[in-house]
């Protein structure tokens, strides 16, 4: 069986839309309609006409898009795709945390379950997060999470003092900057351009941070011919097919024996899951009418606020 066409068979019959993280191993990307970063994604099924949308990533980008799609069927290939850092943040604890801080603003990082959106003021994705804490007046009180160096890299360009929740991803705290600087030795033309869920000191080497899609960007407008790049390696798929000339180095982790720039969740969607999926039309992503009505505001607040910055 030719999966790329099957998948693309069903996806018509089905009147369903394949988005894609840039996570996703090359052939997931190459099949969907849409790739893009966790912002992008989130836009994208907000304005979807299909009946079915297939997201091709993990559990809280399925979610985020049920939120937004209540009536439409959200499936995402593998249900067991979770998130170490939406994992780093129980919902009863951060409720906690927001309760025995009443008078803050509640921004959740778009990796988060949807019930800890549903106790949060607005959610960000890395592409916008910088500038919806900016838009904010000076004075009011923020909490941040779950990313706690997100959250580091914000207050430290904003001058804001932002309380965190302490959560990290396994993915982009396991760099070794030690190799990185190795590597910036070996190669003095290359720049190392880093995602900001990555630790401070890497973040203090790098010539540009930013999302996925932003990296992405740059490595299309600089005329810089290498990059050492410090996010998970599948994105490394679209920056090679954008800029063919160019060397796209992926960021060594620290346990050179494990792949570790690659984030395990994402990388269980396979093709052939995809396929079952579409076919099936399981596995489905569910959400608590309640908690879904009300995690809804934030995103919606998100979204809002990101068309108006032109985001
Ligand atoms: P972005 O999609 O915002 O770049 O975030 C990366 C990520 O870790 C998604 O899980
Ligand atoms: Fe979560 Fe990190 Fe994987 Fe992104 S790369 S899905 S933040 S574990």
């Amino acid at each position: 069986m030719n999966l790329i066409e099957s998948i693309k068979r069903l996806r018509k019959e089905k009147n369903a839309v394949i988005l894609a993280h840039y996570y996703q191993t090359g052939d997931i990307q190459d099949v969907a309609d849409f790739v893009g970063d966790s912002l992008a994604l989130a836009q994208w099924a907000s304005k979807t006409t299909a009946d079915v949308i297939v997201l091709c990533g993990v559990h809280f980008m399925g979610e985020t898009a049920k939120i937004l799609c209540p009536d439409k069927k959200v499936l995402v290939p593998d249900l067991n795709a979770g998130c170490s850092l939406a994992d780093s943040c129980p919902a009863e604890d951060f409720a906690a945390f927001v309760a025995a801080n009443p008078h803050h603003t509640v921004i959740s990082y778009v990796n988060t379950t949807a019930a800890v959106k549903a106790v949060t003021d607005i959610v960000v994705t890395s592409a916008n997060a910088r500038r919806i804490v900016e838009s904010l007046p000076a004075d009011t009180p923020l909490i941040f999470g779950p990313d706690r160096n997100l959250g580091n890299y914000i207050n430290s360009i904003t001058g804001r003092q932002m309380l965190l929740w302490n959560g990290a991803c396994h993915v982009h705290e396991q760099f070794s900057l030690e190799k990185i600087l190795a590597l910036k030795a070996q190669f003095p033309d290359a720049g190392i351009i880093t995602h900001p869920e990555c630790k401070q000191p890497l973040i203090e080497v790098s010539e540009f941070v930013g999302s996925t899609a932003a990296l992405l960007k740059y490595t299309i407008d600089s005329p810089k011919q290498r990059f050492i790049v410090a996010t998970e390696s599948g994105v490394i798929h679209e920056m090679q097919k954008r800029s063919p000339l160019k060397d796209f180095i992926p960021a060594p982790p620290n346990d050179s024996s494990c792949a570790c720039n690659e984030c395990s969740f994402m990388r269980l969607n396979t093709m052939e899951k995809l396929y079952e999926c579409l076919k099936n039309e399981s596995p489905e992503i569910l959400v608590d009418k309640e908690i879904r009505e009300k995690a809804l505001k934030p995103v919606i607040r998100m979204l809002e606020i990101s068309e108006r910055l032109g985001l």
